[in-house]
């Protein structure tokens, strides 16, 4: 423990706030987002070293969206959400719905067991049990094909590591009666499942994805389908929508996981103007010029083809906000069309539907349809009722009918002593297995956002934003109660609150907070050995 620090005795007025033992960051690297200091720019690699220097570029670079945007459909929101430390989604909409209107939904996510669970991985033990609490069906897994693959662990090591997440797991409320727990080396299920998608998914896309080379082991590539299979499996019996709290650093799983649900689809369900395939571009202009356009003004009251190519024809280009290239190949589509009528319509296109799936859409859609080789038309239904159709085949005809799996991204913590917080960096983590003690000294010991003396610290307030201490208050000690982090917040940022007195606040927080932990992991074992889920790897190698 450092008693060094000037904040701690008030008023003493000289030197650095930033106490520890000497290793804080330069607080100017840190980032006012709560990012981590000195990290690389944004790449996402599921195996690199995850830190992200800049969450915007996430958005901008990734199509991750805001989770703000979302924030309002939830209901009671966790405070991980409230409190912005779940910053991002994919497709979150269909789940915070799922939720609201009580139906079925799904959160899934796993764990390498590779270290200690430390209060990094809490936030995803949080995020899983309080989607179980709101209805959903939850599953916490264990990645031991990808630790053993991926990081060389052994099964032994594997093994302990494994029982501690699942204690700390049961001990912060997953409940096993409700959920399910497995391993990926135990659960046939999902690896016949992983089989089934590997056949989906080939080399070069791997390598696009995830830099794999000539080098990478054929087992890894393995644990790769794996994780397609995790992401899925709550889908096997029923497609519902299904979150997947990661940190952002899975992104590119999810992408492929989102591309796959898709390839596994009997049908995909478009928009048409008449029997030719259009571009997303070129569809968007015939469907303005069909709005714009009123039929009575052609000679038998029929928007033909022809129609909409002359008319498109005397349209400047720098009206129709497209390029020449695009205009061009919808003319020669339209053009062919000649006098076929523009009708809009519901395509299902047949991707990987049997002949029985293919006869029963058939069959089932109501109203005026047409058919055709691979595709069918439907003119009285919306794009909305064809999608639900469409899933209600799949799932009749032996298909899974995947819903695209959402999820949910938090931020990485700064490490207690400025960097980013590593398993492999003990004094930049806290273990959820770390002696009390040891946690209070380390809370004690880490760097702040103060300023260089007391005097400028009350004049100028601390940088809360860049402050491991209010990381830590605002991620897991103030708990629930909004008003205390907030509390904290403003206390530092208007001088009021002294380093000293706020370490030594946080720590006996931390130290409460680890005891309890503790216990309660003593506590749940038994629960644990209730479980069906394998302790002991049969595997030794
Ligand atoms: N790859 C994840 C990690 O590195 C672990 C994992 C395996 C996982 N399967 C998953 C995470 C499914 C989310 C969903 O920690």
């Amino acid at each position: 423990m450092t008693g060094d620090d000037p904040l701690e005795e008030s008023e003493s007025g000289e030197s650095t706030t930033d106490g520890g033992d000497g290793n804080a960051a330069p607080q100017s690297e840190l980032r006012p987002d709560g990012g981590a200091a000195g990290a690389d720019d944004v790449a996402l690699d599921p195996w690199g070293s995850s830190s992200v220097s800049d969450y915007r570029k996430l958005f901008e670079e990734f199509g991750i969206e805001e989770f703000d945007e979302v924030l309002e459909e939830v209901p009671n929101p966790h405070y991980l959400m409230r409190r912005g430390v779940i910053f991002g989604h994919r497709d979150y909409r269909p789940v915070a719905e799922a939720l609201q209107n009580d139906e079925p939904a799904a959160v899934l996510s796993g764990f390498m067991p590779t270290g200690d669970p430390h209060i990094g991985h809490k936030l995803v033990f949080d995020e899983i049990i309080w989607h179980q609490q709101q209805g959903a069906d939850a599953y916490g897994l264990i990645a031991d094909l990808e630790a053993n693959s991926a990081r060389g662990m052994s099964w032994e090591e594997i093994d302990e590591h494994a029982r501690d997440y699942l204690l700390s797991l049961l001990a912060l409320g997953f409940d096993p009666e409700e959920g399910e727990l497995y391993r990926q080396s135990e659960n046939r299920e999902l690896q016949d499942l992983a089989f089934e998608l590997g056949a989906d998914a080939n080399f070069s896309e791997f390598q696009a994805i995830y830099g794999f080379d000539g080098e990478t082991d054929v087992s890894h590539m393995q644990s790769v389908v794996t994780q397609m299979a995790d992401i899925l499996y709550p889908q096997l019996e029923e497609p519902k929508p299904t979150v997947i709290p990661v940190g952002p650093d899975q992104d590119p799983h999810v992408r492929l996981a989102r591309d796959l649900a898709e390839r596994m689809r009997f049908f995909k369900v478009t928009e048409a103007y008449a029997s030719f395939e259009l571009e997303d571009e070129e569809r968007a202009l015939v469907a303005e010029f069909y709005e714009r356009l009123e039929p009575e003004e052609f000679d038998d009251d029929t928007l033909r083809c022809v129609h909409v190519a002359e008319a498109l024809e005397e349209t400047p280009l720098s009206e129709l906000e497209v390029d020449a290239s695009v205009l061009d190949s919808v003319l020669t589509k339209l053009e062919e069309g000649g006098m076929e009528p523009i009708r809009p319509r519901t395509r299902f296109f047949d991707r990987r539907a049997t002949e029985e799936a293919f006869d029963a859409l058939v069959e089932t859609i109501d109203g005026e349809k047409r058919v055709y080789e691979s595709h069918v038309d439907a003119f009285d239904l919306d794009r909305a009722a064809a999608e639900e159709l469409a899933r209600e085949i799949e799932v009749d005809n032996g298909g899974y009918g995947f819903q695209p799996p959402s999820s949910i991204y938090h931020r990485f913590m700064t490490g207690l002593t400025g960097g980013k917080m590593s398993s492999s960096i003990p004094a930049s983590h806290i273990s959820l297995l770390d002696d009390p003690e040891d946690g209070y000294d380390k809370v004690k010991a880490a760097s702040t956002g103060g300023r260089e003396t007391a005097e400028e610290h009350r004049e100028k307030g601390g940088k809360a934003d860049e402050c491991p201490v209010y990381e830590l208050y605002a991620y897991l000690l103030a708990g629930d109660d909004d008003e205390f982090a907030k509390r904290v917040y403003d206390e530092c940022t208007s001088g009021e609150r002294l380093c000293g007195d706020c370490k030594e606040q946080a720590a006996q927080l931390m130290r409460e907070f680890l005891e309890e932990h503790q216990e309660k992991r003593e506590e749940v074992e038994e629960l644990l050995a209730e479980t069906d889920i394998e302790l002991e790897s049969p595997r030794r190698r």
